[in-house]
Order: structure tokens, then sequence, then C-alpha cells
């Protein structure tokens, strides 16, 4: 029994000194894909202990050493090859800084701060930090997959979002009408790149389009975090049901009338052109008769027929009214 308490007892101590040497105080921290994150140490150099009595490391959860500096001099001999080249310790705040954070780097580092004596290495320091790694989920995108077709009124929306972490909730499509908000849930595809870890998601879904409304879809992702991210809206005009056949028959109507105008014009052409061949044109008749007239009074023995002087102006009008009426009738 006494035995047994004294044990107790023991473990009792050394757990709590466990719990000194951890600082009990295990630092959350955060960092952003391929940015730097920050490993605190909070050490209160409350003695004023310069760095070159202190030996300083930084050890992942695998006690892989990131970082350590020996009596005021970095040391690398011990830095485990992932971490050559990645960090830089901030001396006023013993904070190590990791550059470059991939999603494998997420998980519990331990800082360690030893006096250097001339006994030997006294723990001095230690504290745990948890590291969590995100990246931003790119704005979700809404593209088409497949057009509205004139008989089915189906259209097919995906939308995606790239490159975050960690995985989100759900992803979801929400229709709004003028009145109304419907959800859509589908499943959510998701692909995770094997080597940076990082997402893409996306979901897709036929809509049957209201064709008497405006429509406009968005598109939103819930992150793990409760955030929401949302698409810019996709928005389906409503389609003009009772005025598009209307508008078909007008445009009927108006391009069988400018073809019409236009077969009548070449006709009209033609047939000038006919005439204009066979007998002279009115103006240039008009002229010849004149020109007669002129002749007629020097020397009337040469004209072979002789047209009195007022039928003669008659007829010079009466051709330059058909012409011209030719020209207006043909256009009916
Ligand atoms: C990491 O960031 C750099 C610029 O800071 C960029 O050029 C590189 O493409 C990024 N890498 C990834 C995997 O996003
Ligand atoms: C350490 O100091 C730097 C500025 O020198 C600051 O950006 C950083 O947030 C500090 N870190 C901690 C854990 O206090
Ligand atoms: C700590 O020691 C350094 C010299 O090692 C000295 O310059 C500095 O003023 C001291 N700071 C305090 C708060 O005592
Ligand atoms: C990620 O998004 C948050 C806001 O949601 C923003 O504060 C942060 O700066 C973004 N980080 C990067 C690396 O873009
Ligand atoms: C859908 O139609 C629009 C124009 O109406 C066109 O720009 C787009 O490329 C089409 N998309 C598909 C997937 O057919
Ligand atoms: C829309 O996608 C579904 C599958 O998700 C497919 O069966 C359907 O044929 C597609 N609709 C059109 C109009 O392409
Ligand atoms: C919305 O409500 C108004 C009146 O409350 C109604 O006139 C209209 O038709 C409704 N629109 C839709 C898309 O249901
Ligand atoms: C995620 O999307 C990006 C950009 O579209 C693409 O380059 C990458 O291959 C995709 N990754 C996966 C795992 O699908
Ligand atoms: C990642 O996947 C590609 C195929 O998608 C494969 O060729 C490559 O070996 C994989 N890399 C690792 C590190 O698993
Ligand atoms: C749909 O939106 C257009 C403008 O984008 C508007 O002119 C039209 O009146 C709207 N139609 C309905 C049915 O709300």
């Amino acid at each position: 029994m006494g035995i047994c308490d004294s044990t107790m007892g023991l473990s009792h101590t050394l757990l709590v000194m466990a719990l000194l040497l951890s600082g009990v105080s295990s630092m959350k921290s955060q960092a952003y894909f391929n940015k730097t994150g920050e490993l605190p140490c909070h050490f209160t150099n409350s003695q004023n202990i310069s760095l070159d009595e202190l030996v300083v490391f930084w050890q992942d959860q695998d006690k892989l050493v990131l970082y350590e500096i020996f009596r005021g001099k970095e040391n690398p001999q011990n830095v485990h090859l992932k971490y050559k080249g990645r960090t830089s310790f901030d001396k006023d705040n013993w904070t190590l800084r990791l550059h470059n954070v991939q999603i494998k780097d997420k998980g519990t580092y331990h800082c360690f701060i030893h006096y250097k004596g001339p006994k030997g290495l006294v723990p001095m320091h230690q504290m745990s930090s948890d590291l969590s790694v995100l990246a931003n989920f790119s704005q979700p995108e809404i593209t088409v997959t497949s057009n509205r077709t004139e008989n089915s009124g189906i259209i097919n929306l995906t939308c995606s979002s790239i490159q975050g972490y960690p995985e989100p909730k759900e992803m979801y499509f929400q229709l709004n009408t003028e009145n109304s908000t419907t959800k859509y849930d589908t499943v959510m595809k998701k692909s995770q790149n094997n080597v940076t870890e990082l997402y893409n998601v996306s979901i897709s879904l036929p809509f049957s389009v209201p064709e008497a409304h405006n429509v406009s879809v968005f598109c939103a992702l819930k992150l793990e975090t409760l955030e929401m991210l949302l698409s810019l809206p996709f928005n389906i005009d409503a389609q003009p049901k009772d005025k598009d056949p209307e508008q078909g028959h007008f445009l009927w109507i108006a391009a069988v009338l400018v073809m019409f105008v236009v077969f009548c014009g070449m006709v009209s052409f033609k047939t000038l052109r006919k005439r204009k061949k066979k007998q002279p044109g009115p103006s240039h008749e008009c002229e010849t008769i004149k020109r007669e007239r002129k002749e007629s009074k020097q020397t009337n023995e040469r004209v072979p027929y002789h047209v009195p002087e007022r039928s003669d102006e008659a007829q010079c009008v009466n051709i330059l009214k058909t012409a011209s009426g030719d020209k207006s009738t043909t256009h009916f």
C-alpha cells in the first residue's frame, strides 16, 4: 500500500514536471499553402541569458530537426533535408518561420531551449505548437456544359472550385427566381493532387429552366470553417414565349417584301435597258423630234414624213410620262 502510494505520488510529480516542461500550452498556428508559417516558442528570457549560452532547436512530430542554434551559431548539421533552407529564426520573439508551407507540413512541432552549462545541457523551456495548413479555394465558377436546346429546355451547369484545403463540407446550386429560392443538392466530385494534396471540387446538374421567368443560379461552397464561397450569378433570361412567333412572322414578311422589291427593281432595270436598245430613250427621241422640226422648217422636202408640230410635242411628253410611269408601276 505504502509503496503503491509513493509510486503514484512519484508519477504524479513526473506528470506535473512534464506539463511544466511542455509549458502546458500547446499553441495553435495557421499557415497558408505556399506561404510562411510561424512556429512560436514563447520564451520569456527573464534572466536575460545570452544566446551564446543556449541551445535552441525545433523538431517536428517525427523528431526531425527543422532548425538548431548552438551557442549563438546556426548548426545546420542536424537539420533534416526537407527543412533545409526553409526556415528563419526570429531572435526577438523566439519564433521560427517556416517558408513555402506544404499541406504535408501540418502537424505538431516542438521547440526546445537548453542552457549550455559547464555540466552539460539543462532544459529551460519547451513548447509545442499545432500547425494547420489552409489553401483558399478559388471562387466557385459556373460554366455551361451543355446548352438549352430548343425542345428540351434543359441546361447543364457545372460549378468548380480549385486548389483548396482542407476538403470542403458541401457544395450546391441555388436557383433564384423573382420570388423563390431553391437549393439543389448534388454529389460533390473531388479530386486531390497527389503531390500538393490540394483539392479540386465540382458539381454538375441539368436544370429544367422555367422559360417564363428570369432565373439566376448561384453556386455555393461551404468550407470546413463553415465559411461560404459564392459564385457570381449565372443569369438565364426568360424566353419571350408569345412574342417570339409574332416577331418571326414579322421578320418573314419583311424578308419577303425586301426580296420582292429587289426582284421588281431588277425586272424594271432589265425592261428599261431592253427598251433603250429597241427604241431611243424618250429624251433622245424628243431631241430628234425637235431637230427634225428645225430641219423640216428649213427643208420640208427632205423629211420623208411630216408630223404636225403640236402632236410632236404631245408625243414627246407622252413618252416621258410612260418612261417615268414604268418605273413606279414596276415597284408594285
Ligand atoms: C508558390 O508561390 C509562388 C510565388 O510565390 C508561385 O510562383 C508558385 O507557383 C506557387 N506554387 C504553387 C504550387 O502554388
Ligand atoms: C514575431 O515578430 C514578428 C515581427 O518581427 C511578427 O510578425 C510575428 O507575428 C511575431 N510572432 C509571434 C509569435 O509573436
Ligand atoms: C540583456 O543583456 C544584453 C547583453 O547581453 C543587454 O544589452 C541588455 O540590455 C539586457 N537586457 C535586459 C532587459 O536586461
Ligand atoms: C484566404 O482567404 C481569407 C479570407 O477568407 C483571407 O483573409 C486570406 O488572406 C486568404 N489567404 C490567401 C493566401 O489568399
Ligand atoms: C452555349 O451557348 C453560348 C451562346 O449562346 C455559347 O457561347 C457557348 O459556347 C455554348 N456552350 C456550350 C457548351 O455549347
Ligand atoms: C445534361 O447532363 C446529363 C448528365 O448529367 C445528361 O444525361 C444530359 O444528356 C445532358 N443534357 C444535355 C442537354 O446535354
Ligand atoms: C412573384 O410575385 C408576384 C406578386 O407577388 C407575381 O406577380 C409574380 O408573377 C411572381 N413571379 C414569379 C416568378 O413567380
Ligand atoms: C485542379 O485544377 C487545376 C486547374 O484546372 C488543374 O491544373 C489540376 O490538374 C487539377 N487537379 C486535380 C487533382 O484535378
Ligand atoms: C501522382 O499521380 C500520377 C498520375 O496521376 C502518377 O503518375 C505519379 O506517379 C503520382 N505521384 C506520386 C508521388 O504518387
Ligand atoms: C428578365 O430580365 C430582363 C432584363 O435582363 C427584363 O427586361 C425582363 O423584363 C425580365 N423578364 C421577366 C419575366 O422578369
